[in-house]
C-alpha cells in the first residue's frame, strides 16, 4: 500500500499535502491494528497488510481542505472510517463467503469464520477507542453510521417484503449499507476541520449520493472486472444470491411483462445452480452483456450528477475541484 491517493489530484500542492496526510493516515492505522496476541494481531493487520484503496479517509482528508485540514482530529477521523470500513469487510466476506479481497485469501479461508467475525469486532472495538477521543458527537455519529450499516445488511439478506418494490428496497439499502459511511467519511473531515454547519451538511449529502454510486459501480464490477484488478472473485454476488443492480432489473423486466426472449435466457442463467465454475461464467458473462448494466451506470452517473450539483454552494477552488474528480472516479473505476 503506497500513500499515493487513489484520486488524481489536478492541484501538485493539494495532492502533495494528502500524500503526506495519507501517509500519516496510515501510520496511524497499523498502530491501531496491532494487538499483543499473535492471533489478534495477525488477523487484524491481514486486510490492512493487503492493500486497499483508502478512499473513505481520503475523502475525510479532502473535505477537510475546506477548513482547516492540518488538525490532528481531522487524521483520527480519517483512521476511525477506515477501520470501520474494515470491520465490516470481515463480516461481509462471512456473509458472502467470499473467497478473495484486496487480492489475499480471505481472513475466513485462512482463520475459519469465528476467527473472521471476532477480528471484525476487534476492528470495530479499536474504532470506538478511536472515536472516543473525537468526543461525544462523533461517537453518536460513529454509531448512528454503524447501525445503519448493519441494518443495510440486514435488509439485504432478508430481501424486501411482499409489498416492497425489490429495485426500491435496493435504494435503501445500498444507502444504508455504503452511502451511510462515505456520507460520514465526508462530515467528520468537514466537522474537524472547523468547517460552518451548512457545509458540513453539503459534503454530507454529497457523501451520501456518491456513496450509493459507488455501491452501484461495485455490482457492476463483480460482472465486469477481472479479479487480477479487483482482488476480489468476480462473481461472487451472483453464486451467492447477493441481490446486485442488474439483476434486479432483469427480474424487473421479467416481472413486469417487458421481457423478451433473450431477457428470459439470461433471467434462466442467474437462476441456475451456479455453485459450478462454468455455469456462474456463462451467467457473469451473459449478464455483464445485458443492457442492465448499462442502465446500472447511468444510475450511477446521475447520481454522481446530482451529487456533484450539490456543492454548488461551495467556494470554488483546488479542494471543489478533487471532490469533483473523487465522484467522478467512483463510477468510472475498474476496482
Ligand atoms: C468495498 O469497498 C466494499 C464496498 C462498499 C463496495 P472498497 O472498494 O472501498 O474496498 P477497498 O477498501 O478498496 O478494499
Ligand atoms: C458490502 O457490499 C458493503 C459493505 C458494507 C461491506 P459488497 O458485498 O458488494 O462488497 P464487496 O463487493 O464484497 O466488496
Ligand atoms: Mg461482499
Ligand atoms: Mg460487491
Amino acid at each position: 500500500m503506497t500513500s499515493t491517493p487513489a484520486v488524481p489530484l489536478a492541484d501538485p500542492e493539494l495532492a502533495d499535502r494528502l500524500t503526506g496526510r495519507l501517509a500519516l493516515v496510515e501510520e496511524q492505522l497499523r498502530g491501531a491494528v496491532a494487538h499483543a496476541d499473535a492471533l489478534a494481531d495477525d488477523a487484524s493487520r491481514h486486510l490492512v497488510n493487503a492493500g486497499g484503496k483508502r478512499l473513505r479517509p481520503l475523502l475525510t482528508l479532502l473535505t477537510a481542505e475546506l477548513g482547516d485540514g492540518a488538525r490532528r482530529e481531522v487524521l483520527d477521523a480519517a483512521v476511525v472510517v477506515e477501520l470501520t470500513h474494515l470491520a465490516t469487510l470481515y463480516h461481509d466476506d462471512v456473509m458472502d463467503s467470499a473467497p478473495m479481497r484486496r487480492g489475499a485469501p480471505t481472513a475466513h479461508e485462512v482463520w475459519g469464520n469465528s476467527v473472521a467475525i471476532l477480528t471484525g469486532d476487534l476492528l470495530f472495538a479499536r474504532a470506538s477507542s478511536t472515536v472516543a477521543g473525537l468526543g461525544p458527537e462523533a461517537v453518536r455519529i460513529q454509531s448512528a453510521t454503524f447501525e445503519r450499516l448493519c441494518l443495510g445488511q440486514l435488509h439485504e439478506t432478508v430481501g424486501p417484503r411482499g409489498d416492497e418494490d425489490p429495485v426500491a428496497h435496493y435504494r435503501q439499502v445500498l444507502a444504508d449499507k455504503t452511502g451511510s459511511l462515505i456520507a460520514t467519511s465526508a462530515r467528520l473531515g468537514a466537522m474537524f476541520a472547523g468547517c460552518a454547519p451548512d457545509v458540513v451538511a453539503t459534503v454530507t449529502a454529497f457523501g451520501e449520493r456518491i456513496g450509493v454510486a459507488f455501491q452501484l459501480a461495485d455490482d457492476v464490477i463483480d460482472l465486469t472486472s477481472d479479479g487480477s484488478v479487483t482482488g476480489k472473485t468476480p462473481g461472487t454476488d451472483l453464486r451467492e444470491g447477493v441481490p446486485t443492480m442488474p439483476a434486479l432489473l432483469l427480474r424487473a423486466r421479467v416481472a413486469t411483462g417487458v421481457a423478451d426472449d433473450h431477457d428470459r435466457e439470461v433471467l434462466a442463467l442467474l437462476d441456475t445452480d451456479l455453485s459450478d465454475d462454468a455455469a456462474l461464467a456463462a451467467a457473469v458473462a451473459a449478464l455483464a452483456a445485458h443492457p442492465v448494466v448499462a442502465e446500472t451506470r447511468a444510475q450511477a452517473v446521475a447520481l454522481v450528477h446530482e451529487a456533484v450539483a450539490e456543492l454548488e454552494p461551495l467556494p470554488d477552488g483546488p479542494a471543489k475541484d478533487a471532490l469533483v474528480s473523487f465522484a467522478e472516479l467512483l463510477v468510472d473505476r475498474a476496482s
